[in-house]
Order: structure tokens, then sequence, then C-alpha cells
């Protein structure tokens, strides 16, 4: 397991893909954090507030925000995202699809950053909850679900024709099958005392009758002041206007929320990171219960407000004017820390690798590639499938791996293929092209081998000339025009 490239009570200040792509392999206990729900707004802070100033986007297009980098990583290593965000799409809208590429390409690396027995709680809403399972489901594993916890609250809203919307969402995944987790209680409610209504004159334990078949049993209140095992519906106090916690984040999460879930889910001593944490709610939680901490946020007053809620709650003592002389010193960075591990990056089938230095003819992106081998495919002015030798419109042809990612098929263009869509769909992600010839031989699909041969040779002599005359003005014109 690799060290720590950063220092506890760290605060970075940026946007946070980079500060988590320079951050170790498996280094973090614990990830909570509250990122935007693409609810389609932007959110300011209260003016005169300790947040005054602050404001952040909550707001995506397909256009502006999605990278065609992303589309084309998700695409070849995580086939099941990548289907996941089609459907979320068609379903919801462009706006849903570019909310989930930017935060997924943000949770691969979350997934990264995680120790073995380390656990991640997002926190959002029912505007995106469900599909924000599935896309943890893909890139945790559905194995390593652990809760769906329901914040439950209590707020004054408008009248409205649809129950009224009291509670947040809490997806807890954890890395694998060795987490931490400490259970929790909660006080009983009154009901014990009805329930439990008699007392032991000798123990002055309470108890109560239970019948079973005709008998009855004495059952004793096990442990009066240890409570009852929390559930995972969570009551607690949405944070009014006037609570002493208050800083005018928009934003703000009570402190009471996320220290129940450090609480739960790391012991003392252990590293607790927030990518997005607005006003510091999950830093001041984990400093309060002597967890070390990293926060990010794009928001450039998260590091005097932090300052200030941790010299407010009396965590930080100052003799001199902030920030060079608090006695608990907390680092403000703006440049993503180091790597001093193997530098992985989060890669296909949650396997990591070691990235090498890419060539310039290996990086053309999937519609560059696409242009190559339709026109190294073409025939009649049609493009003729590899997979089953049919004549079809360009529009009916999909790029695919020769080789599967899944068997270590690399993702340039001498490892592609053209293939219509039912040839696609049958090669999957596990078949060699050679696999997908017999398949579609057993299928009785496979139309025109000779046809489907030619092509695959046009498109491989057509790929080794893009490597051997990247450079030349006709390769050029080639990719860009
Ligand atoms: C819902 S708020 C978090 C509120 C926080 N839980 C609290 O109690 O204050 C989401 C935060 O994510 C931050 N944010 C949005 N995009 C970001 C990015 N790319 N990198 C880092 N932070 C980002 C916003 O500035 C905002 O503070």
């Amino acid at each position: 397991m690799a060290e720590p490239n950063f220092k506890n009570r760290t605060l970075y200040h940026g946007d946070n893909l980079s500060f988590l792509r320079g951050m170790n392999s498996e280094t973090v206990q614990l990830i909570a954090t509250d990122p935007p729900f693409n609810k389609n707004r932007d959110f300011h802070a209260t003016p005169d507030s300790l947040a005054a100033g602050a404001r952040f986007k909550d707001r995506w297009r397909w256009h502006d925000d999605v990278h065609e980098e992303w589309t084309d990583s998700i695409k070849d290593d995580w086939p099941a995202v990548e289907s996941l965000i089609a459907g979320a799409r068609l379903a919801y809208g462009d706006d849903m699809g570019a909310f989930l590429y930017w935060l997924g390409v943000r949770l691969m690396e979350m997934h990264r950053v995680l120790r073995q027995d380390g656990t991640l709680y997002l926190h959002c809403d029912p505007t995106a909850s469900h599909y924000l399972k599935l896309m943890l489901d893909a890139i945790y594993g559905r194995q390593n679900f652990r809760n769906e916890i329901i914040w439950h609250y209590r707020r004054w809203t408008a009248a409205s024709r649809n129950f009224q919307r009291m509670h947040d969402v809490l997806l807890r995944y954890t890395k694998s099958d060795a987490f931490t987790f400490n259970l929790l209680y909660e006080p009983y409610g009154d009901w014990i005392d009805k329930d439990y209504r008699y007392v032991d004159e000798e123990t002055g334990r309470r108890w109560r009758w239970h019948t079973v078949k005709g008998k009855r049993y004495k059952v004793f209140l096990e442990d009066r002041d240890r409570g009852v095992k929390l559930n995972d519906v969570w009551q607690i106090p949405y944070l009014g206007s006037t609570a002493k916690e208050r800083t005018g984040y928009p934003t703000q999460k009570p402190l009471a929320l996320y220290r129940r879930i450090i609480k739960a889910s790391s012991n003392e001593g252990d590293i607790v990171l927030d990518p997005f944490c607005g006003c510091a709610t999950t830093p001041v939680a984990a400093e309060q219960l002597g967890r070390q901490w990293v926060g990010i946020d794009i928001w450039d007053k998260a590091h005097e407000t932090v300052l200030a809620r941790l010299a407010a709650e009396g965590m930080l003592t100052a003799d001199k004017p902030p920030p060079q002389f608090w006695t608990k010193r907390v680092h403000y960075e703006t440049a993503p820390p180091r790597r001093s591990d193997r530098n992985e990056l989060a890669a296909p089938s949650l396997k990591l690798k070691t990235p090498r230095p890419l060539e310039p003819w290996e990086k053309l992106s999937h519609r560059q590639m696409k242009k190559i081998l339709a026109q190294a495919q073409r025939s009649n002015g049609n493009v003729i499938c590899a997979g089953c030798g049919r004549e079809l419109e360009r529009e009916f042809m999909e790029l695919d791996h020769i080789r599967p990612r899944a068997d270590g098929g690399e993702n340039h263009i001498r490892n592609r293929i053209l293939l219509c869509r039912p040839c696609n769909g049958r090669k999957a992600q596990y078949l060699t092209l050679r696999g997908l010839l017999h398949a579609n031989k057993k299928a009785q699909w496979l139309k025109d081998e000779g046809l489907a041969q030619l092509a695959r040779e046009h498109a491989r002599e057509r790929a080794d000339w893009v490597r051997d005359n990247f450079d030349s003005a006709e390769c050029q014109a080639l990719i860009g025009g």
C-alpha cells in the first residue's frame, strides 16, 4: 500500500479531478462527499455571512461540459458506465448525461484513492440518486453496495401537488468486504418505557412479557443506556437559517450528519477525504473526532471559511493573525500533490494500470479513428463490416476493438475495426474478431467472409500507414479535415 503524498489538514483549491489524480492510490479510509446534484440552478451564499461571495453552478450542458477524452475513455474502459449514461440521457435528457460523465470520472478516481478497507458515502437527492446508484454499482461493484441511507428532515416548503420532499440520500459503498464499520446506537424513544413497563426489584432492569405459543416469558431490556441500533433512516434536523453552525454557505449540511458518517466508517487517526467540501462540514467534523482530513473545493473562499469555522469550534488557537500562526496549521494548496507511487490511474475492469507515454498516433479520438477506418473499409460508397461482410452506410458502423479490452487489447487505431451494429453487439466485450466470425457462422449472420476479410486487411494497412506517416501533411489532412 502506498504512503499518502499529502499532509493532514490540507485544503486544496481548484477542480478536484486534478487533485484526485495527484493522490497516491489506496491512501484514504473514508470519502464522505456531497457533490452538486444536477438541480439545474446556481447556488449563492447569503450576503454578509461568513461565506458571502461563494457560489457554484449546478447546471450541466452536453456541449459545454462533456469532454471527448472522457467519453472515449469511458466507452473503452467502462462499457457498463457508458451504457447506463446513454440510458440516463435517453430517459432524462442531455443534462443528466453530462452530469453523470462529469461526476463519473471523479467517482472512478475516488475509487482508486480509497484503501481496501475504505468506504464512500455519496450524498445526493432523488434528482439523480437512482442513476448514481447504477453508476456506483458499475464502478464499485454491486457486491460492495452496503446501504441507501435516508436523511430525513423537516423544513418549510411551499404548497404543491406532491408529497413534501423531506429527504436526501446517502449511498454507502465499500472498496471490498474488509471494511471498517462501527455500529452506532441512538437513544430509545418514549415508547420504551411503555413497552418495557415492569422494573425488576433486585436489578432495576426493565422488562416486558413476551408470549410464544401461549407461554409467557420475561424479556429484559438489555442495555438501557446504549440505545437502539441505528437503522438506515436518519432523523437529523435540517440547518435552519438561525442555526449556530450556519456559515451562510448555500448547501451547508449539518455537522451531526457528517459526524455520524465519520464515526461509523473510520477510526481515530484515519484519513477522511471530501473532494466537494464546500464550507468544510466534513473537515470540521473529522477534526472534532480526531481524524486526519483533506478537503477539496473549487470555491476560493473555502480556505478562509475552514479557518474561521475551526477557530469558532475552538479547534485552532491563534496568538498572531491567521493563517501562518494558527497552532494547528491548515495547509492551503493550489497545485496537485506529486505522485510517489506507481502512478496508476483508474482503468478497465477496476484493474489499475501504469500508464505508458502514448505516441501521437495512439491518441486519435474515436471520431478520427472512425473516419480513417471508414475510408479503409469502403466499397461502392458504403462501408464493409469486418465481421459479416455486409456493405452498409457509415452511420450503421460502430468502432470496436480487435482484441477485447478485457483481454488487454489497447485503444489505439491498430487494434480497431468498424463493425455493423449486430456484429458489435454479438462481439460484446469478450469475443475476439476470430470468435465473432465463428459466432456469426453459427448464427447464420455471416454474409461474405471474403469481403469481411478484405475489410480487415485494408483497415490494418491503413492503421499501419497512419502510424508510419503520422507527421506527414497527407495524414494530418486526413485526421483534421
Ligand atoms: C453541495 S456543495 C457541498 C456542501 C458541503 N457539504 C457543505 O456542507 O458545505 C458542493 C460543492 O462542490 C463544489 N464543487 C463543484 N464542482 C467542483 C469541482 N469540480 N471541484 C471541486 N469542488 C467542486 C462547489 O463549490 C460546492 O462547494
